[in-house]
Formats: structure tokens, C-alpha cells, sequence
């Protein structure tokens, strides 16, 4: 099958598509998918890149599929202790565990980590769903949002953003986004109640009360948040580097409401977003599409850090081919 590996090794090593052999025969609460559509998160060039990088060059010609956790396919197989799941069925799921690459025309996940794909959507939209989606549902819910919730929602207009705009309108909460000019317009009509342009000088004295800060970008911190911060409010970010991963929860030592959410992809997660998107109040946003040869690009798109929604990466067209 054709898998996207390294070719190169450290500075020079670059996304290339590759032969490998298809994955074994599934375990017995593994479903094998047929993957038609994947998408692209920060974490899998932050982590899985350098994983690849750090390997030695003899290392990296051996080395299984590393890339990708998003998935939309086609279940092609299941394991013995597989019930709810049959060959041909619509998934979508990801999962982080190296074990499962979704840059790979087949691969193993763990029927936990798969939900039947929203039926309004294509495999391209559902990939990139999973792993977006249930950061903004995993840390809306961390941080205590329920109707009436003042939430500040800062990064808006990115991968976790997008969907966490639309997740807390659902949940029917007051929306403030932050993002640059170019995007005040898209996040309003993505439901947000009120955009704050933050190229336009520092919010954080005058915005507020929020009863949550969901901080996307890992920019801030507790402290440069409080006086945005009602009284109990939360403050929950994606720790997209070391610092906010590992220092954000020590707030709770002093007192305050602050956590960080890590992300497990859940069926019963899928399934209520899929719901939601079925009824017609929450939709992916797609960034920019590639096919699988261009992964390296999509890689690129990514790390500019610019995008609006996601990236994905097509495996097999919408006719199947
Ligand atoms: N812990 C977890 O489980 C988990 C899960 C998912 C993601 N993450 C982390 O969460 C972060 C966001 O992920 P993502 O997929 O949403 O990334 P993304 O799609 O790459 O985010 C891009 C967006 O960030 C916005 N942005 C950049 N600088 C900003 C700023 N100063 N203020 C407000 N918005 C800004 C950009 O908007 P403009 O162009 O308008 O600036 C762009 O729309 C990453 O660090 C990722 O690693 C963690």
C-alpha cells in the first residue's frame, strides 16, 4: 500500500509517499479502514515530525507509517470482538497512538476510537473533523460551559477554533473570538456574538468578565488572562507547547480555575458531534485541500500557522478512485 514516510533524515528530511506492506490482520477491538480522507494537525508535525527527525537515517528506512490521526474511510475488516461495526461501513475517528498512521491507504484503529461518519458530510469533511472537533468539545466542557456562559474563545478562526465557536453556541453560551482582522468577518458568521480583532492593540484589560477563557493559541497563560477572568472563572488551554501543557494546570495549586485539555478521541464524542452536524448546526471548515503526494505541502500549509479551518489530505477521490 502507499504510506507517507520520511525520505532524508533530521533537517533535510521531507514527506514522501512510499510503499510499505498493508497493515496485519486486525486484533480483536481493532476495525481495519480503507482510509479515504485524512487531515493535518499542529501535533503531527510538532510531534510525529520530530520523532521521524530524531531517528537515525538507518532508523528511518525501517520505521512503520508514523503520520496522521484524522481518518474518514471504509471499514474493510473487523475483529472478533467487533459488534458494532461491519465491511462498508462510513467511519471517522483518529486515534494518537503511533500504531495508527492515517497518511496510509489502510490502517488499524481500535473500535473506541471510530464513530459511523456524520451522513451529510464527505469523507473529506469528516477527516477533518475528529481530532479538531473533540478539543473544542473536550475543553468547552473542561472549562464548565453551559447556556448563558460568557466564553472568550482566543484562535479563533483555526483548526480547534472553528469547531469551538460552533460547539459553544450549540451549548448556548455568549461567543467573543479572538483572531486578526482578515478573519473578524468568518468568525461571526461561524455564530460568534462579539470578534475582537487582536491586531488591533492589547483586549486583555478591557474585554471580559468571561466565565471561560479556551485559549487555542497557548499564547496566554492564567495570569496574562485575569483580569479578563470572572470571579471562578476557567481558564483552559490546548497546551500547544511545553510551557502551557505543563504549567497550566499548576494554577490549581494557587487556587485558581485553570486546566489543559488533552484530547481522546471517544465514539460516544463522535457520535454527538455527528449528530450535530446532521441536524445542521455545526459544519467542519476546510483550510485547503492536498492530495496525498503533496503531504509535504499540506505539512507546510499547516505550519504556517494561518489556516482557517483545516487541511486535508485525499487518499481517494469522491467517486472511490
Ligand atoms: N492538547 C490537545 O489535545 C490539542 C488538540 C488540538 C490542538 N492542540 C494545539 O492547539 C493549538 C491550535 O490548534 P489548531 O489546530 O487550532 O491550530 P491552527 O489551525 O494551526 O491555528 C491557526 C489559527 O491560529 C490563529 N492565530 C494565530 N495567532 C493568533 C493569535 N495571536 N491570536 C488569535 N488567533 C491566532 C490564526 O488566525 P489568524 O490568521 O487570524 O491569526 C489561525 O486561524 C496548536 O498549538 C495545537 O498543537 C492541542
Amino acid at each position: 500500500m502507499k504510506a507517507v514516510l520520511t525520505s532524508g533524515w533530521g533537517f533535510q528530511s521531507r514527506l514522501t509517499v512510499q510503499d510499505k506492506p498493508a497493515p496485519g490482520k486486525p486484533g480483536p477491538n481493532d476495525v481495519l479502514v480503507k482510509v479515504h480522507a485524512a487531515s493535518v494537525n499542529p501535533k503531527d508535525w510538532k510531534l510525529n515530525y520530530h520523532i521521524a527527525m530524531a531517528a537515525s537515517p538507518l532508523l528511518v528506512k525501517r520505521l512503520p507509517p508514523l503520520f496522521g490521526d484524522d481518518l474518514a474511510g471504509t471499514v474493510l475488516a473487523v475483529g472478533s470482538k467487533v459488534t458494532d461495526f461491519a465491511v462498508g461501513d462510513r467511519v471517522y475517528g483518529m486515534d494518537m497512538r503511533l500504531r495508527t498512521a492515517s497518511l496510509a491507504e489502510q490502517t488499524l484503529i481500535n473500535q473506541k476510537r471510530i464513530a459511523r461518519m456524520p451522513v451529510s458530510l464527505s469523507f473529506a469533511q469528516a477527516a477533518a473533523m475528529p481530532l479538531a472537533a473533540q478539543t473544542a468539545l473536550q475543553g468547552l466542557r473542561k472549562g464548565k460551559a453551559s447556556a448563558g456562559s460568557r466564553v472568550l474563545i482566543i484562535g479563533a478562526s483555526g483548526g480547534v477554533g472553528t469547531f469551538a465557536v460552533q460547539i459553544a453556541k450549540i451549548m448556548g453560551c455568549h461567543v467573543t473570538g479572538v483572531c486578526s482582522g482578515k478573519n473578524v468577518q468568518f468568525v461571526r458568521q461561524l455564530g460568534a456574538d462579539d470578534v475582537i480583532d487582536y491586531t488591533l492593540g492589547d483586549y486583555r484589560d478591557t474585554a471580559g468578565p468571561f466565565d471561560l477563557v479556551f485559549d487555542v493559541t497557548s499564547y496566554e497563560s492564567p495570569n496574562t488572562c485575569a483580569a479578563m477572568m470572572a470571579a471562578n472563572g476557567w481558564f483552559v488551554s490546548t497546551g500547544g507547547d511545553l510551557r502551557s501543557m505543563f504549567f497550566t494546570p499548576l494554577y490549581r495549586l494557587v487556587g485558581r480555575n485553570a486546566t489543559t485539555v488533552v484530547v481522546e478521541s471517544w465514539r460516544a464524542d463522535l457520535e454527538a458531534l455527528a449528530a450535530m452536524v446532521d441536524s445542521g448546526t455545526l459544519g467542519p471548515i476546510i483550510d485547503s485541500e492536498f492530495g496525498l503526494a503533496d503531504s509535504e505541502q499540506a505539512y507546510q500549509r499547516s505550519r504556517s500557522g494561518r489556516c482557517r479551518g483545516k487541511v486535508v489530505i485525499r487518499l481517494v477521490d469522491e467517486h472511490g478512485c
